[in-house]
């Protein structure tokens, strides 16, 4: 049998209510933001920003999202949030981004084929699914560390980008949950692969 990663993508399920007194660490923390650094995305533009919730954004960051009980039970609230207007091509982090997935070599082709793609009025769309890669990557090493997680979208935008103090051009793509669930694991529903 070839090693695989089922049994964390296995474990992992959408938590609903955290149990209380069970806090997130700093390493753990540092360990999910490690996961989704190393996400995968277009153009390696990584087009993304993680924000650890602190407490004074909480309650606003909860209002955000509804009030819904996966939210205001975590013990542990990471934003991932999409960068939009630095993503244009004539942009100091564009630059800096394509010079160094060129190491060292020519920046021209890249350029030719981001500019054939980029659309200022989509470009933060773009983003938030880029951003979807790294909170993937850190549902299955919260789950791989034995926490349970929730994937919120479930959120009034405007509200949590100001709950959130983000600058004018960074929309909330995804919030995660984090934590270890009150309830136990439900059955996982999913069509049969055929
Ligand atoms: C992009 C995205 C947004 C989601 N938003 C919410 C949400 O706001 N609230 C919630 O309770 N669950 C949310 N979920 C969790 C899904 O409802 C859950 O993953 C799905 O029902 C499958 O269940 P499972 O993850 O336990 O297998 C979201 C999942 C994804 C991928």
């Amino acid at each position: 049998m070839p090693p695989t990663l089922l049994d964390p993508i296995r474990q992992r399920y959408a938590c609903r209510r955290f149990a209380a007194d069970h806090a997130i660490s700093p390493d753990e923390l540092a360990l999910l933001l490690e996961a989704g650094r190393l996400a995968p995305s277009a153009f390696g533009l990584e087009p993304w920003r993680f924000v650890a919730v602190d407490t004074a954004q909480r309650e606003a960051v909860a209002r955000a999202c509804y009030d819904q009980p996966a939210v205001t039970s975590a013990a542990a609230l990471v934003a991932i949030v999409a960068l939009g207007t630095v993503l244009d091509p004539d942009s100091d982090y564009v630059r800096a981004r394509f010079e160094a997935e060129a190491r060292g070599g020519d920046t021209a082709p890249v350029y030719e084929a981001y500019r054939a793609i980029y659309r200022a009025d989509s470009i933060a769309a773009w983003a938030q699914g880029q951003c979807h890669f790294a909170a993937a990557h850190m549902l299955l090493q919260a789950a791989h560390m034995g926490l349970d997680s929730c994937p919120i979208g479930g959120f009034d935008a405007d509200a949590l980008t100001t709950a959130l103090a983000l600058p004018a051009g960074e929309t909330p793509a995804l919030l995660i949950a984090l934590g270890h669930c009150g309830d136990p694991a439900p059955e996982r529903l999913r069509k049969p692969l055929d």
